[in-house]
């Protein structure tokens, strides 16, 4: 075993994913890719891209291909360092998969019912016609996070029932079986946790929102951004200045602030006496210029596919030494026989 194999005992870990169900868009980023970077200062950190996850939702053979190197793509590219993380696809360790039906065993129905991205998910499907893999989702979830022991997840908002589901389970199972999971904490910030749509500020940003102009995709040409934050819906009044009852702006302003650093009191001084259209205007700019350095790095890692496959490679094997130690712990703690 390599010493990178081997992460150290000392630091917390984190574990975190994302699907590669469609384009990435700034709220991935800001909710939950911003953070993976942060954390590699103070943990060790693992990141997976989520493949199994994404199939829970009929894709296309050769979309799902490319979105998945995409995804770790847009993870390098942040600044996750695979020198110091680990970074690999769901599907290339089996023990996700193992350790799921396990939990499968002591999750309840009532529980996954009550998932908030299941309801909506399903909203207006009949049960008949509900793939099974979408009401278990989140037990798959619960078995990345728990295979590696992670301490804490740093998603956004909206999967925060789910780690809460998977802190759940792991006490279940250690109460049942004796303790073989670390109980994770969800690390959601308070900025960029749930950025909304910017054609709806009542839907949170989504890859899977009907239109286009509803996110910004992190690929986005600096184009497409200035037009869709022109086009982004304000509330009514003129004047730039946030709070609960201009959901729109406010959700401008946070993206303004966390990717400028000013404070949203700060920025609104900055467009006393201006309008929206400024406002806007220098938004994008700022929208643009913190992307384009993640667009440059991504469309080298393009050029050069030889480098992520090898990274994802090596994450492979580094992610299944630790999954498969925690999988063997659990096989014993269950009563399974151990493989002669
Ligand atoms: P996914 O792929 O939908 O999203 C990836 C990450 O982006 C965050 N996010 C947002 N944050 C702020 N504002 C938004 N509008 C926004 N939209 C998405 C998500 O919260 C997430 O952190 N089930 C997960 C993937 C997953 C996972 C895991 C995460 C599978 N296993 C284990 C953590 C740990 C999902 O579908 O995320």
């Amino acid at each position: 075993m390599s010493g990178q194999e081997e992460i150290s005992a000392r630091r917390p870990r984190v574990f975190s994913g994302s699907q590669p169900s469609g384009t990435l868009h700034l709220g991935n980023y800001l909710g939950a890719i911003r953070n993976y970077v942060a954390m590699q200062e103070t943990h060790d950190c693992i990141y997976c891209v989520v493949d199994l996850h994404a199939i829970t939702v009929r894709q296309v053979r050769a979309d799902l291909r490319r979105n998945t190197i995409d995804v770790a793509n847009a993870y390098l590219a942040a600044g996750v360092d695979p020198e110091r993380s680990i970074v690999f696809i769901q599907s290339h360790v089996p023990a996700h998969t193992e350790l799921m039906w396990i939990l499968n065993t002591i999750t309840y129905m009532g529980e996954l019912r009550r998932m908030t991205q299941f309801k909506d998910k399903t909203a207006g499907a009949e049960g008949e016609s509900i793939g099974v893999g979408l009401f278990d989702y989140p037990v798959l979830m619960a078995a990345d996070i728990l295979l590696y022991r992670a301490d804490a997840v740093p998603v956004g908002e909206d999967q925060k029932q789910h780690v809460e589901l998977t802190r759940d389970v792991a006490e279940r199972f250690n109460h049942a079986f004796g303790k073989a999971f670390v109980v994770p904490d969800p690390i959601i910030r308070t900025e960029g946790g749930r950025v909304m749509s910017l054609d709806d500020p009542a839907k949170k940003m989504s890859k899977s929102a009907g239109s286009e102009n509803s996110y910004i995709a992190l690929m986005d040409a600096p184009d497409v951004i200035r037009r869709k934050i022109r086009r982004a819906v304000t509330d009514s009044g003129t004047e730039v200045r946030g709070g609960p009852e201009k959901p729109a702006l406010t959700n401008l302003l946070d993206i303004y602030s966390i990717l400028s650093g000013a404070t949203i009191g700060e920025i609104e001084r900055r467009y006393e006496g201006k309008g929206y259209a400024d406002f806007k205007a220098d938004l994008a700019e700022v929208v643009v210029e913190a992307l384009a350095p993640i667009q440059t790095r991504i469309r080298e890692l393009e050029a050069d596919k030889s480098y992520t496959l090898e990274v994802l490679k090596t994450g492979a094997e580094r992610a299944e030494a630790i999954a498969e130690r925690t999988l063997a712990k659990v096989r014993e703690r269950v009563g399974l026989v151990p493989r002669p």
